[in-house]
């Protein structure tokens, strides 16, 4: 019989793909799904049972309420999902591997390439509940807290990633404006599953960082999607974060992901050279699978 790991929150962007992807980067693994109609996370009582029926032996843990948004408007359910939902489970999983996925977020953004031994100092609600939650998990050394970055995909309702949203916002007649300085390291979510998955693997504990190679300004951001997605012509507009206004946002949350890279057995893609090489074929841009040969 395989080992059995739950990933939680696969009806969400990034957990799918670890379901999508578990036959190729999992294959050790009898992959284990959990969506919010298969078990409230933030009902203790029935987690405690589902653990005990089902006896994994590893945790991805994906679940979270993941909107900065949604976050800065309900702080308590975001404390509930994002903190206390995760140290119930890591404490659920005390003897076995738990990866919880959290964020750059954690930091301010007044630096940029942040690594793991830099001062974290989240300035919104959401990196402020993920900071937290990484405290809690870590103080188990058997665990481990890996922390992405804006990520691309598609999901299941096509309502999650930035691409949607810009997708969805663009044909809907609604102009964006992109600040020209506001930096981050876009990754497709296809990656995260394989990296996390080689982290799982090797049994590697501890913090990490995951996030595109290339440091992009969210206009740059814009820019290079255009070619993919010419309904965005048009809708696309420079502006400065200084003009920006709602919930707080880090202006570079570049990551260095050196830490990571030392133990991946390929290297973390850019997001230019991502869509470039993705554009010259067929089929879906976000399969990171059919980009390998
Ligand atoms: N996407 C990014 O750019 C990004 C960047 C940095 C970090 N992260 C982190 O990566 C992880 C995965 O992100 P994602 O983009 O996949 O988020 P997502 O699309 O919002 O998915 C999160 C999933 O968690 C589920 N969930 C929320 N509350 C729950 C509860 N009480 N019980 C059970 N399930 C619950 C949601 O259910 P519903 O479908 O019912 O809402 C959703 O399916 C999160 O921890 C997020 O904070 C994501």
């Amino acid at each position: 019989m395989k080992p059995r790991v739950i990933v939680t929150g696969t009806a969400g962007l990034i957990g799918q793909y670890f379901v999508k992807t578990a036959a190729r980067w999992a294959s050790g693994w009898e992959v284990h799904g959990l969506t919010r109609a298969d078990l409230d996370l933030t009902d203790f009582s029935s987690v405690e049972r589902m653990w005990e029926r089902l006896q994994p032996n590893a945790v991805i843990h994906c679940a979270a309420l993941s909107r900065t948004k949604d976050c800065e408007r309900d702080p308590q359910q975001a404390r509930r999902i994002n903190v206390e939902a995760t140290a119930y489970l890591a404490g659920c999983s005390k003897e076995i591997p738990f990866v919880f996925l959290s964020s750059g977020e954690v930091f301010d953004g007044q630096v940029g390439w942040y690594r793991e031994t830099d001062h974290a100092n989240p300035i919104n609600v959401y990196g402020q509940t993920k900071l937290e939650a990484e405290h809690r998990v870590l103080q188990n050394p058997r665990h481990t807290v890996v922390r992405i970055v804006l990520t691309a995909g598609i999901s299941l309702n096509g309502d999650r990633s930035f691409v949607e949203d810009m997708r969805q916002a663009a044909t809907s007649g609604r102009a964006m404006t992109l600040y020209g300085d506001e930096f981050r390291c876009p990754l497709p979510a296809g990656v995260i599953p394989r990296a996390v998955w080689e982290l799982v693997n090797r049994e590697a504990t501890g913090l990490y960082h995951l996030g595109g190679r290339d440091r992009l300004s969210r206009w740059e951001i814009g820019q290079a999607l255009l070619a993919c997605y010419p309904e965005l012509q048009g809708h696309l507009f420079e502006g400065s974060s200084t003009s920006h206004t709602g919930a707080p946002r880090p202006r570079d949350l570049s990551l260095n992901c050196d830490k990571l890279q030392a133990l991946l057995s390929f290297p973390i893609p850019g997001f230019r050279e991502w869509l470039r090489d993705r554009m010259q074929q067929e089929g879906d841009l976000w399969d990171y699978e059919s980009t390998l040969a």
